[in-house]
């Protein structure tokens, strides 16, 4: 195969940016109009992330190991992508719908590539693309006979813990692993729209599983204003990678989260206090005390021993919980933003330390903890911005990056 004619068509490619990924998806669905369905009506978030994502893994074609374990992952992933049979039944994805997007992404090349386009690269494009989904079938077949495409989740309860903000728990018809710190792919059956939300617990004996919703799109929105006990949601597979790599060492832990930030984060502190412990702080910020929605779950779990024996050099308590505000009356505890009292409660130069909440707390975070010593690759963090590759226009002028499924949700 010849990997530098890919990399610089596709080079020259991306320079077209989203106009390429409008094409790519109208000719998708005049090939075949049938796959209109599977999409979200509101095609704005998807963009071009299943054409970016096709590009980046055609590039990285020469890296068989990682090639095969990542489109086998995406492809076991894509058993939640429901087709249609004539009669409208939900059928699972099939080397036909795979040779759909095979012709509408040749047709997109055609079209943006003008004389650059050539019989042989075309050649090229097709032997790569057949090889990736051929790996995403073989991926989803081999999924089949250990996990369901996807798990329905049955809501048991919901607390609206404040206008904005919900905590709810579904029951999954079949126990769904995850690690704590991992983000499972979310539908509203009603919404058809996918979103990742992080587990908020250990995982649990009875299968049940907490979620975190702070209303801010369509999606969340929905969750935090009309999700109802009987509901019925969807799970797909795990992923993330980064802030389940916590157990790797034995350094003590700081944890900095930020708004509903806090759930992976509090999934990770439950299974550390279900083992032997490990010496932790939790750091939860918010501007004011109203935003510490989850302040007594929190309390409760600092003042519960671990499970496993805990020996504690300096007789204190596993976990130290420390909540902050950036202002408030009559607030008795720490003021600042999570970063700024972290950074206080410091130093942290032999810890390792998890942050999650927005981009900007986690940004803020990571500059406050690294100014003050701490070295940048013991502070492990999440991608939540969605984008497993660099959007087209960008991936144009992007060095090629290694993938994996570290930091992506
Ligand atoms: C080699 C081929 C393919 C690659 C590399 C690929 C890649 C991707 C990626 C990276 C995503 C985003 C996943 C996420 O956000 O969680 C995605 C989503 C999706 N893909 Fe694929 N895909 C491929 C083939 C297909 C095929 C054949 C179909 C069906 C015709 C399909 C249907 C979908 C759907 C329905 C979504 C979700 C859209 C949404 O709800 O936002 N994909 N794909």
């Amino acid at each position: 195969m010849d990997v530098a004619a890919l990399r610089q068509s596709w080079a020259q490619f991306c320079v077209a940016g989203p106009e390429a990924a409008k094409y790519f998806y109208a000719t998708l669905f005049v090939i075949a109009p049938e796959a209109r369905t599977m999409f979200p009506t509101n095609m704005q978030y998807q963009q071009d992330k299943l054409l970016s994502a096709l590009g980046h893994i055609i590039t990285h074609v020469d890296d068989e190991r990682e090639l095969t374990a990542f489109a086998q992952r995406l492809g076991a992933d894509h058993r939640r992508f429901r087709g249609e049979d004539q009669q409208g039944r939900p059928v699972p994805l099939a080397e036909w719908h795979y040779i759909w997007v095979g012709q509408a992404l040749l047709a997109t090349l055609e079209r943006f590539l003008g004389p650059r386009w050539t019989p042989a690269l075309r050649a090229e494009w097709a032997a790569a693309y057949e090889l990736v989904a051929r790996l995403m079938l073989t991926g989803a077949a081999e999924a089949e006979r250990t996990s369901p495409p996807y798990w329905e989740a049955e809501v048991q309860w919901v607390q609206r813990r404040r206008a904005d903000v919900c905590v709810f728990t579904v029951r999954p018809n079949y126990l769904c692993e995850y690690l704590p710190g991992q983000s499972l792919p979310v539908q509203v059956p009603q919404l058809r729209m996918w979103r990742y939300l992080s587990p908020a617990n250990a995982p649990r004996a009875d299968g049940t599983i907490e979620f975190h919703v702070r209303a801010a799109g369509r999606f969340s929105t929905h969750l935090v204003r009309k999700l109802r006990e009987g509901d019925q949601l969807l799970l797909g597979l795990p992923v993330g990678a980064a802030l389940s790599s916590y157990d790797r060492s034995q350094l003590p832990l700081l944890l900095v989260a930020g708004g509903t930030g806090l759930a992976p984060l509090r999934a990770v502190a439950e299974a550390l206090q279900q083992g032997p412990g490990r010496a932790t702080t939790l750091v939860v910020g918010g501007k004011t005390p109203d935003d510490l929605y989850d302040d007594r779950a929190l309390r409760e779990l600092a003042a519960t021993p671990p499970a496993g024996a805990w020996r504690s050099g300096a007789g204190g308590g596993w976990l130290r919980y420390v909540p902050t505000v950036e202002s408030g009356w009559q607030w008795q505890g720490e003021v600042g933003t999570a970063g700024q009292t972290a950074v206080r409660l410091g130093p942290w130069r032999d810890t390792e330390v998890l942050v999650c909440g927005s981009p900007e707390m986690t940004r803020e975070t990571i500059t406050a903890l690294t100014v003050s010593g701490v070295p940048p690759e013991r502070i492990l963090v999440e991608s939540y911005d969605q984008s497993l590759y660099p959007p087209l226009a960008s991936a144009a002028a992007a060095a090629p990056r290694d993938f994996s499924w570290t930091g992506v949700r």
